[in-house]
């Protein structure tokens, strides 16, 4: 999908205009309610800081978690507005509903150049359900819709499809640079072209895979999903997780890059564990050699330095999925040393969001990545060239 097309906030006028930014909020917390992660809400700030210097009048929402369709105060945006308050020096006022009073009272009164958070979108089942009323009575808020929020713009909800009916409606900074990022990467790679994929499940991965198999100069597969290949290999692999079903997929998906003439790596020993628990018993064993009643955790060392190899000569390297626990210290030692092989190698290098971001950012790499996304589910899809209804949603140029 092209979305080279689409208006941003600079190819409109947003003067004195009230403006209705969705940004993605979804943040991590802590148990004692502090924001653990505050990188989304960073990146959202480019957009807010230009509506500011514009004298724009700013209503920010999003949505939080998955409330369900109903109020409730443990995933309200407050903690959110704080942060921003303390991040612009100025007051973001917080409005205790939607699209009630209070968000008509606040978004009204506005003066030029003033920011409010509306609560949660999704304590209104009407946001998921993308309901038109709803959308309405949101759209009515403001005079321009714009959309920054590219880690829900797979959603087809009320803040990111339904409100574009009723306003002129342009992405943020933050999605022009998410979408022109990973479409370079895609449409124009420098090469090689190295995808790495991770993650639990083929079944997760089965759009990235097909869509990649026909743009990389080699795809390497390791993390939860590469066991379902070992056992299409004819590998024993005790008690790893496997998709059984998936076995046919699995070959099929090595024929096809056989047949296309590219390198096609997969483990070739892996850090296996007797039980599925961050203190287990653990050994690295060879990948035809898993032993009954034990499950791999990790890519072992010679995958790592097999993978690294590779790597290490990549023009351009696209990352989704870790290669094994990598939340658990004993079995993060894979998923690090990828990180550390795309941060040495000079590669345009684009990380997929949610876990292998996650990871770049706590081994400390993220600054020496080209691109990492806010996106999980969103970066998942744009990489398997998924229409993104968010993005679709949004004006032509
Ligand atoms: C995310 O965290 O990937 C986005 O905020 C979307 O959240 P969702 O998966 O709950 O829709």
């Amino acid at each position: 999908m092209d979305y080279s097309n689409k208006k941003n906030v600079e190819d409109i006028n947003v003067q004195g205009k009230k403006v209705l930014l969705r940004c993605d909020f979804n943040v991590p917390f802590d148990a004692e309610g502090n924001i653990t992660d505050t990188k989304r809400i960073d990146e959202s700030m480019k957009t807010i800081n230009y509506l500011i210097n514009k004298n724009a009048k700013i209503i920010l929402c999003s949505h939080l978690g998955r409330p369900k369709g109903k109020p409730n105060p443990a995933l309200s945006l407050k903690p959110v507005a704080e942060y921003l308050s303390k991040v612009l020096g100025k007051e973001v006022k917080m409005a205790n509903d939607v699209i009630g009073e209070s968000a008509q009272n606040l978004s009204e009164n506005l003066n030029l150049g003033e920011v409010c958070l509306l609560e949660n979108l999704r304590f209104h089942s009407e946001e998921e359900g993308n309901n038109k009323e709803f959308a309405k009575k949101l759209a009515k808020l403001a005079d321009i819709y714009i959309n920054d929020a590219f880690g829900t713009c797979h959603r087809a909800h009320a803040s990111t499809v339904g409100v574009t009916e009723y306003l002129p409606s342009v992405c943020g900074f933050l999605i022009k640079k998410e979408i022109s990022a990973m479409g370079n990467a895609l449409t124009n790679p420098r090469r090689p072209f190295i995808s790495i994929l991770g993650g639990a499940k083929v079944s997760d991965k089965i759009g990235i895979i097909t869509n990649l198999i026909n743009k990389v100069d080699t795809l390497i597969i390791g993390g939860g999903m590469a066991y379902t290949f070992m056992n299409a290999l004819g590998y024993s692999v005790g008690t790893s997780i496997c998709e059984s079903d998936k076995l046919d997929l699995a070959k099929d998906i090595m024929a096809k890059a056989k047949e296309k003439g590219i390198k096609f790596l997969i483990p070739v020993d892996n850090k296996v564990g007797k039980e599925y628990s961050p203190d287990t018993e653990a050994k690295i064993v060879d990948a035809d050699k898993i032993p009954d009643g034990w499950m791999g955790l990790d890519i072992g060392t010679k995958t790592a330095n097999m993978f690294s190899e590779a790597i290490k000569g990549a023009g351009t390297v696209v990352w989704n999925g870790p290669m094994g626990v990598s939340e658990w210290e004993r079995f993060a030692d894979g998923t690090m040393s990828i990180a550390k092989a795309i941060a040495e190698s000079g590669a345009v290098s684009i990380i997929g969001g949610g876990d292998s971001a996650a990871a770049v950012q706590k081994l400390g790499f993220a600054d020496k990545m080209t691109h990492i996304s806010t996106g999980g589910g969103a970066s998942l899809k744009f990489l398997e060239d998924a229409p993104l209804p968010g993005l679709v949603a949004l004006d032509d140029k």
